[in-house]
């Protein structure tokens, strides 16, 4: 359960109580524990997967934009809710993303997405199409720079998603001074602050920040 900031049994209940994943996506969980351990923890969670595809089938976008893809679960579900764009999805590992690979064969959504490997401020700070929608959930200390090169590329009305933004609920610790958390203290500040956007954080998961450019 990520959302260890929510009362237990309430973090179960919000679970429980959402559209569950399909026999596809409970493969892809099982196959992820399997083969990367305890990295599965990365994996986004089933609500937040349902909550992406929801969100994609709203905006419609044109060009979706992910980065930190692991073994798929996010851009499956993004990639689930395309009514006719891209998904383009950014990463630096060649074997976690051959699971993804496969996976969205299987789904039937491979020709929705295409995949970029190599450190994502590079290969990010290539890509030069206007953004509709945008999922960040990769390496944390890099958020704000990301979040620059995402923010210049979303057209105005676009959305960034942001993942990880309450950091277990220690972001709202003053006792916690480890420096992720004092990281992501600073990241929420910094988008709070700048006036080209628009945000609100949901205690969806380990916490989804909200960003429409404005
Ligand atoms: C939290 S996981 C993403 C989980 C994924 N969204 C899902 O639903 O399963 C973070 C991912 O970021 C990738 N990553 C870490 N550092 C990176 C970098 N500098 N450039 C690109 N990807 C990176 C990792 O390889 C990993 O797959």
């Amino acid at each position: 359960m990520k959302s260890e900031f929510l009362d237990p049994a309430v973090a179960r209940y919000i679970v429980d109580h959402s559209t569950q994943p399909d026999p596809l996506l409970e493969q892809l969980i099982t196959e992820t524990l399997a083969a990367t351990g305890d990295s599965a923890g990365m994996q986004i969670t089933a609500d937040q997967g349902v909550f992406l595809t929801m969100i994609t089938q709203l905006t419609a976008p044109e060009v979706a934009v992910e980065v930190g893809t692991f073994t798929g679960y996010s851009s499956l579900s993004i990639a689930r809710g395309l009514s006719g764009g891209t998904l383009h999805c950014f990463d630096v590992s060649d074997q976690w993303t051959s699971i993804a690979r496969r996976y969205w064969e299987k789904a039937g959504v491979a020709d929705r997405i295409t995949l970029t490997l190599g450190p994502a401020l590079e290969t990010l700070a290539a890509f030069d199409l206007p953004i509709d929608l945008a999922f960040l959930d990769a390496d944390k200390g890099n958020y704000p720079a990301y979040y620059e090169l995402l923010i210049d590329r979303l057209r105005p009305g676009g959305l960034l998603m942001v993942d990880n933004t309450l950091w277990s609920g220690r972001v709202a610790d003053p006792a916690e001074s480890d420096s992720v958390t004092v990281g992501m203290r600073e990241f929420n500040d910094l988008v709070r602050e700048d006036p080209r956007v628009t945000v609100v954080i949901l205690p969806i998961a380990d916490g989804l920040t909200m960003i429409r450019r404005n």
